[in-house]
């Protein structure tokens, strides 16, 4: 089992949204997934309770009860769990980073949020795991993505080649309890998140 943990102090990265749709595209890949939603504001769990699919499992749990989840998790035969954390929470955020094969932090590629990820980055040094910087909400033209990527190299991090664009798929998906790949088939947005899919199952080889 491999365990991928989505970590920004930030709120509103993006965290939620990653979660549900690279649990979906690991089962579209056959692949048994699960959430674990150890933030209380509980978005993911709520997105699974208009969902009418009976996969990816989604488990609501206190950040004190990650270890025993995970280990049920395995015994239950998941193949990847993605968990989806709370923003201003180092104490969470680190036990989350300290039990992942790799963390992801989604960034949107603005002045703001590119300086906020420094917190996020001591959790992860501190933690010493496996990290990359995703730029999510990114806009389709402009300099602002080369500019991000700039200042995300300035903190010694690693950056996914894959970033997520700025998609109305993203939001109209997640109110019907859908992800992206279910409720627009063959569009960009699916295409970014199997991409972004296929190169974390890479890392975590
Ligand atoms: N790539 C995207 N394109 C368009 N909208 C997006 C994208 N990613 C996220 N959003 C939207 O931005 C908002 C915040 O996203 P999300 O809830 O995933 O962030 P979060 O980091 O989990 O937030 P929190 O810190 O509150 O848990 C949501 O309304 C979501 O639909
Ligand atoms: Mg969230």
């Amino acid at each position: 089992m491999k365990t991928i943990a989505i970590l920004s102090q930030k709120g509103g990265a993006g965290k939620t949204t990653l979660a549900i749709n690279l649990a979906v595209a690991a089962e579209h890949f056959k692949k048994k997934s699960a959430i674990i939603d150890i933030d209380g504001q509980a978005s993911a769990t709520s997105w699974g309770d208009i969902r009418t699919a009976e996969s990816p499992v989604i488990v609501s749990a206190q950040p004190s009860r990650l270890e025993n989840v995970l280990t049920a998790a395995q015994e239950n035969g998941a193949d990847f769990v993605f968990i989806d954390t709370a923003p201003h929470s180092e104490s969470a955020a680190l036990a989350a980073a300290r039990l992942a094969d790799l963390v992801l932090i989604p960034c949107r590629p603005a002045i703001l949020d590119l300086r906020a990820i420094s917190n996020t980055i001591d959790i992860v040094k501190l933690a010493k795991c496996r990290a990359a910087v995703v730029l999510t909400c990114v806009p389709p033209r402009g300099s602002l993505t080369i500019q991000a990527e700039k200042a995300v190299a300035s903190y010694d991090i690693e950056i996914s080649p894959i970033h997520i664009g700025q998609r109305a798929s993203f939001i109209h998906s997640l109110t019907s309890g859908q992800a992206v790949l279910e409720y627009e088939p063959n569009g960009k947005a699916m295409e970014e998140i199997i991409k972004l899919y296929k190169w974390i199952v890479k890392q975590v080889k």
